[in-house]
């Protein structure tokens, strides 16, 4: 009977413990307070009261042993601002806020404390400013987006010194100046670069030449010169586009990997003929117009299928689908 009793008693600490074993990191917890203090206390964040447990009860919040790993704010319409204390949050992996269209100032220093952050997101949200060179202190990160926002001036070049970067969205923003040469030694494999919708210019680097980018985007910048290096036969590329910029370079000279689905080169000054190899490319989309381009359209493949207008407003492109020759 007595063994019963204690063995009760046992199993009740137990249970009451379990809990709380698992429970919300009190520097962690005052971080993640301070965050919706700066947010306004926005509605989306009603969850996160400081009596309940932040690891199972609040929204966006995800902990691994009783340490908040992941953070998502997905939405808020409220001003505010980021405030130093994410920077407490040292085991986050995962920090995604997206969809805060009054969420303003920069990116603070502290952020560099989050030594673990794999994924980094800052996306539409209004944050302005520089893009802190401080970013590239986050070594850890793979997967670095800050697109739809109002940064301003150029590209750190020392993102180039982030080791495992693989995908880097500053699209639509208002960055100036050109892409760093820094860029053509990237430390890591950048495969993805988004940099579409921004007031960049000036002459791509060279070397970025040896890079197996999958998926470029560099549409609506006011880049000059040569655009071929991000294509190559052994390469695994699948998405470029470079519309909508003054580029200037022989498409005559151009191999294309086997893997190339989505081509988009309308309005620059591209110049030559469209290589017969293009006919082995499993198309999906495909604009060539407003460009400088000459001579029969090759016939196979997937160019017949795309419509005139993908074509038109080169100097004397002929053949199917435009008239013949
Ligand atoms: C975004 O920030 C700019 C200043 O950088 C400000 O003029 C604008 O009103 C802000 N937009 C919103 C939706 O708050
Ligand atoms: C980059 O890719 C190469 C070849 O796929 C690989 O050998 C290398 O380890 C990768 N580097 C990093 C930092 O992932
Ligand atoms: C590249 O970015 C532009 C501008 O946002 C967009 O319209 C276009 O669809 C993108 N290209 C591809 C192939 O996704
Ligand atoms: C090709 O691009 C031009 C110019 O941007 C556009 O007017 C046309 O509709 C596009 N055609 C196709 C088939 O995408």
């Amino acid at each position: 009977m007595k063994l019963l009793l204690q063995l009760s008693i046992s199993f009740a600490i137990l249970f009451i413990s379990l809990p709380s074993s698992h429970s919300c990191n009190s520097i962690e917890k005052n971080a993640l307070l301070q965050i919706k203090k700066s947010f306004n206390n926005p509605r989306e964040l009603s969850t996160w009261n400081p009596r309940t447990d932040c690891c199972t009860d609040w929204n966006g919040v995800f902990c691994t042993n009783g340490r908040v790993t992941e953070l998502d704010i997905l939405s808020g319409n409220l001003p505010g601002q980021i405030p130093d204390q994410i920077g407490d949050l040292v085991q986050l992996r995962h920090l995604e806020i997206t969809d805060m269209p009054r969420l303003s100032g920069n990116i603070p220093r502290t952020i560099t404390k989050l030594k673990n952050l794999d994924l980094l997101m800052f996306r539409q949200t209004n944050l302005s400013g520089l893009i802190p060179d401080y970013i590239s202190e986050l070594k850890s990160v793979t997967f670095l987006d800050l697109a739809f926002n109002q940064f301003t001036g150029p590209i750190p070049g020392s993102i180039s010194q982030m080791p495992k970067l693989e995908t880097l969205r500053i699209n639509d923003n208002k960055l100036t100046g050109s892409v760093p040469d820094s860029f053509g030694y990237f430390v890591g494999n950048l495969t993805v670069l988004n940099l579409q919708n921004n007031k960049l210019s000036g002459k791509i680097p060279e070397s970025l030449s040896k890079h197996d980018f999958i998926d470029v985007n560099l549409s609506g910048n006011r880049f000059i010169g040569d655009g071929s290096m991000f294509f190559g036969r052994n390469k695994r590329t699948e998405l470029v586009d470079l519309s909508r910029n003054k580029f200037e370079f022989d498409l005559s000279k151009v191999k294309f990997a086997k893997s190339v689905a989505f081509l988009h080169l309308s309005q620059n000054r591209i110049f030559g003929k469209l290589p017969g190899e293009l006919t082995k490319l499993p198309l999906d989309q495909f604009n060539v117009s407003y460009n400088r381009l000459c001579g029969k359209i090759p016939r196979g493949g997937f160019l017949q299928t795309f419509e005139p207008s993908a074509y038109s407003h080169n100097l004397c492109l002929c053949g199917d689908p435009l008239k013949p020759c």
